[in-house]
């Protein structure tokens, strides 16, 4: 069972070849490449794909990781001085209070309840009417898509993810398709935006 949850195991990873590739996920850049550009935390950045994305359409960008050989590869690539590259346990981070218009969260997998409260806390970083954008792999990708790591544990789905949803005016909470090389595989997105009536995220 692969559980990659240390910055030493995700070194090791980067050290070799690039990870994924240099683009955008699909999803992602399809939902953001409209928006009006802004203040934008991009937490488990790794090699900086989305936050080198985000920072060429305008956006100021912090990229948040623990592996710093995931970074350093984002450091080298052209544009890479646009982004803030910040080496921390996104779990200990934290962004100022209602300070951000974009929360990214793409792939990471953590331990379930590790994995809201970080979500929890990253809406409290939005101001009023700024988006949440967690995408990643869908529990059930195990059983019927290809890819991704294979522990249900730190996988994501509907569900899991409702009680993030429920602070949120949600535009999406679904499994989604991806289409790979190897097959479908089976992704959860929730894209929301922080209710804009100034009284904070719903309970
Ligand atoms: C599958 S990669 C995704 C990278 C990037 N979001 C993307 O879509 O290309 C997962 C990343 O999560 C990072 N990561 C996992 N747990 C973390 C944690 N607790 N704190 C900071 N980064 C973490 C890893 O170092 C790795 O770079």
């Amino acid at each position: 069972m692969l559980r990659c949850v240390r910055a030493e195991d995700w070194d090791e990873r980067y050290v070799g070849d690039r990870q994924w590739s240099a683009e955008p996920n699909r999803l992602i850049a399809a939902l953001l490449a409209d928006l009006p550009p802004g203040d934008a935390v991009d937490l488990a950045a790794g090699e900086g794909r989305h936050a080198l994305w985000l920072a060429g359409l305008g956006w100021r960008v912090t990229a948040v990781d623990f592996s710093g050989a995931g970074l350093a590869r984002g450091q080298e690539q052209p544009g890479a001085d646009a982004v803030e590259w910040v080496r921390a346990d996104v779990l200990g981070w934290a962004a100022l209070p209602a300070s951000l218009d974009l929360v990214l969260v793409a792939y990471l997998h953590v331990p379930q309840e590790d994995t809201r409260e970080l979500l929890r806390r990253a809406v409290g970083w939005l101001r009023p009417g700024g988006r949440l954008l967690v995408l990643g792999h869908d529990v059930e990708n195990v059983q019927s898509g290809v890819g991704g790591p294979q522990d249900p544990a730190i996988l994501h789905s509907v569900e899991r993810l409702a009680p993030v949803a429920a602070l949120l005016d949600v535009d999406r909470l679904a499994q989604v398709p991806r289409e790979t090389p190897a097959g479908t595989a089976l992704d959860t997105l929730l894209w929301g935006r922080r209710p804009a009536s100034g009284v904070g995220p719903r309970r």
